[in-house]
């Protein structure tokens, strides 16, 4: 296959499939009350995580464990995740991975990380973005965050033609500051995330593309949770 499958499975949780490499960003799966799948059918090569809060770190360890796949994240988290043996690449900001045909290169992100356990908080490096390069495909998975000026050196250094944004509130982005990064990082598609999962970051993603429509020409593609999309 000559393109790239995009899956959304709810919340930050996307899949992108080459054919040859099969990328999980932040599985969130069996604390998301509207997942449309179990962890069991997943089947990825690599976990990429934005970062450690648990609608992102997600059932990371679970999936890592069973499918013995490498998981991608900043130092810190990958040091925890070592701990409970599994397989993993860590990096940092502004640093580039080669796995398979796909390049995962991690950018900044202006929100906080922590690791929380059994009500702990443990240090989980800082918080991260994703831009996930293969053939000829630029994605950009903004994580969790919010607006930043940097978004224009990371449409000028990747051109990403797809960018998977926050629009939730309350901890990221809302839909007005997203649709302002959309002006910045000039995709050709937008794919709204992290929102209605829970009460507290409901929003409407019509708003959002009305939002977006009169500052860009990006086109907005609301995706259904375990719905597909060929770029
Ligand atoms: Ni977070
Ligand atoms: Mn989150």
């Amino acid at each position: 296959m000559d393109r790239v499958l995009l899956t959304w499975h709810g919340h930050s949780c996307f899949q992108i499939d080459t054919g040859a490499t099969t990328v999980l960003i932040d599985p969130f799966i069996s604390g998301n009350p509207n997942a449309a799948v179990s962890i069991e059918e997943l089947d990825p090569d690599i976990v990429a995580v934005t970062h450690g809060h648990r609608d992102h770190l997600g059932d990371t360890v679970e999936i890592a464990t069973r499918k013995d796949c490498m998981v991608v994240c900043i130092h810190e988290l990958s040091q925890y995740l070592r701990s409970k043996g599994i397989k993993t690449t860590g990096m940092n900001i502004g640093g580039t991975v080669e796995i398979g045909d796909i390049l995962l290169t991690m950018t900044d992100a202006r929100h906080s990380s922590s690791i929380d356990e059994s009500g702990w908080c443990f240090d989980g490096g800082r918080a991260a973005g994703f831009i996930i390069r293969s053939k000829g495909i630029s994605i950009y998975h903004a994580g969790d965050t919010a607006i930043f000026s940097d978004m224009e050196l990371i449409s000028r250094l990747y051109q990403p033609h797809v960018a998977l944004l926050p629009i939730g509130g309350r901890y990221t982005m809302g839909p007005k500051d997203a649709a302002l990064a959309v002006e910045m990082l000039c995709p050709e598609i937008v794919v709204p995330m992290h929102y209605g999962t829970f009460d507290h970051i409901a929003q409407d993603p019509v708003f959002f593309s009305d939002c977006v429509k009169k500052v860009s020409s990006a086109e907005v593609i609301i995706m259904g949770i375990g719905s597909d999309l060929w770029l």
